[in-house]
């Protein structure tokens, strides 16, 4: 930070308002205003705005063929500059669109002052982080995509393999790994879908709100819009440039997200400790420890598992920004763009290490099949094996089936541990059949219903999802 500078040598005013202004900003107002630090980000997407926008301005006849064609080229070397590194950014210029303006009058003269006519940065930055906002929901829905292939192509490998499944973390009754991989799968389903959802929402265009009342110039906004690939112009000036639902959306969608991943990432974690070892991760995706020889630690879960604060702070943060603020633009809307570019980076990351764990991970699956059959796992099939052989009441079931758990405990021995004998003692009618339904197999092969977790279908829901996702 540098110090003001003495009062008999100002600053000079800014370009772009230097006819109002006799002088510049201090020091301090120039560091907190400025934006292109980061807004930097959305040059693609200013370019691609003031493209259309000055092909339009010629169209309507506002201004002359030859500037907006000296503008096209204009930007394409600016373009060009920026992507090879030797654009100059300054912080006096305050953020990207004055600084890509100003380079144009630098190169172009003249024609380069008349592209502003009859737009704002309130309804270009509006654009801009429109156009970023669309761009990235369709680079993390194909992430998504991936993610799902992984899942379900890892869930069709495993459809039949068992594990115990949990409720309280607790041991209740088994399931297969593939079942398990699935759900995630259903998960992020979802999240594509509230991707779309916001998606379909912010593609509308700003462009041509102006500042916030629109513009006396007789512009085609029409044009624009399907320019810039917007289904249709936002309808009413003042939301245009004011609404920042979109960006909030794709927090709230990227929110969801995170938390999804941060489960699959904790399970990911548990699963690879050592009194578990249901799964092991390679070296890949692991790491040492300075001190301790025997660690394998898995860190890229643990930052997925924790990139979930970021993300959910980034929503809060936006939505503290947005509330009662007044219409139309204020300056607070400039704090828009660091969360979603922060959101959207720690996605995407967390996204493709989830997808090379999936792909990484080995399961133990003579393990999980132990530890399915473990802790009186099979109780319910017990249970439900008496209701449907001895026509007992469900409740009834349930209690002979918690002593028989009770006296299996007392003597340390599983369910099919017990004799015939020490069953018919709890209740006469159970016969030698019943050591079918306790092991872990028939278990998993007898959960047939819709959505269970039966082999067969685990199977076919993998097949219908790897077919679905190409
Ligand atoms: N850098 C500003 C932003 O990101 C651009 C819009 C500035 N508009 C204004 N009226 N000062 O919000």
């Amino acid at each position: 930070m540098t110090a003001d500078p003495s009062p008999d040598t100002p600053p000079a005013a800014n370009l772009q308002w230097g006819g109002r202004f006799a002088a510049g900003p201090a020091a301090i107002m120039a560091e907190i205003n400025a934006s292109i630090g980061f807004d930097r980000k959305l040059w693609r997407q200013d370019i691609r705005g003031s493209l259309a926008h000055a092909a339009m301005l010629a169209h309507v006849g506002v201004i002359s063929a030859e500037d907006a064609s000296a503008i096209t080229d204009g930007l394409g070397a600016i373009a060009a500059e920026i992507e090879a590194g030797r654009f100059v950014f300054d912080a006096a210029l305050e953020d990207i669109h004055m600084n890509i303006e100003a380079r144009l009058v630098a190169r172009i003269g003249e024609a380069g002052k008349r592209l502003h006519t009859a737009r704002s940065r309130n309804d270009q930055v509006a654009t801009d982080l429109r156009l970023w906002v669309r761009d990235a929901i369709d680079g993390l829905d194909a992430q998504l995509a991936e993610l799902m292939r992984a899942l379900a192509s890892r869930a069709a490998e495993h459809a039949a393999d068992a594990m115990p499944g949990f409720t309280h973390l607790q041991t209740a009754q088994p399931v297969t790994f593939g079942h398990h991989l699935l759900a995630y799968v259903e998960m992020l389903a979802r999240d594509r879908g509230r991707l779309t959802g916001a998606r379909a929402r912010l593609n509308e265009c700003p462009l041509g709100a102006a500042a916030l009342a629109g513009t006396s110039f007789p512009i085609d906004r029409a044009m624009t819009a399907a320019a810039l690939g917007f289904d249709r112009p936002m309808a009413n000036s003042l939301d245009a440039v004011s609404d920042r639902d979109f960006a909030l959306e794709f927090l709230a969608a990227a929110a969801i997200g995170a938390m999804h991943l941060s489960r699959l990432a904790e399970e990911i974690i548990v699963w690879c400790s050592a009194p578990f070892r249901f799964i092991a991760l390679s070296d890949a995706y692991t790491t040492g420890s300075s001190i301790m020889p025997q660690k394998r630690n898995p860190d890229a879960a643990e930052l997925v598992r924790a990139k979930t604060g970021r993300m959910a702070g980034a929503l809060l943060g936006l939505l503290m920004v947005m509330k009662g603020l007044p219409l139309a633009y204020a300056k607070d809307m400039q704090e828009d763009k660091e969360p979603v570019f922060d959101a959207a980076e720690a996605w995407a990351l967390a996204l493709a290490a989830c997808a090379g764990m999936v792909r990484d991970l080995r399961p133990d699956t003579d393990r999980m099949a132990a530890f399915a059959g473990a802790g009186f796992a099979t109780a319910t099939d017990l249970a439900d094996w008496l209701v449907r052989r001895l026509r007992l009441p469900f409740r009834t079931a349930h209690h002979v089936t918690g002593r028989l758990v009770a006296r299996a405990e007392a003597r340390g021995v599983d369910l099919a541990g017990l004799s015939l004998a020490e069953m018919q003692a709890e209740e006469a009618g159970i016969t030698a059949e019943v050591f079918a339904v306790l092991d872990v197999a028939s278990s998993v092969a007898s959960r047939a219903s819709l959505g269970g977790t039966a082999p067969a279908n685990v199977a076919r829901e993998a097949a219908r999802w790897l077919a679905a996702l190409g």
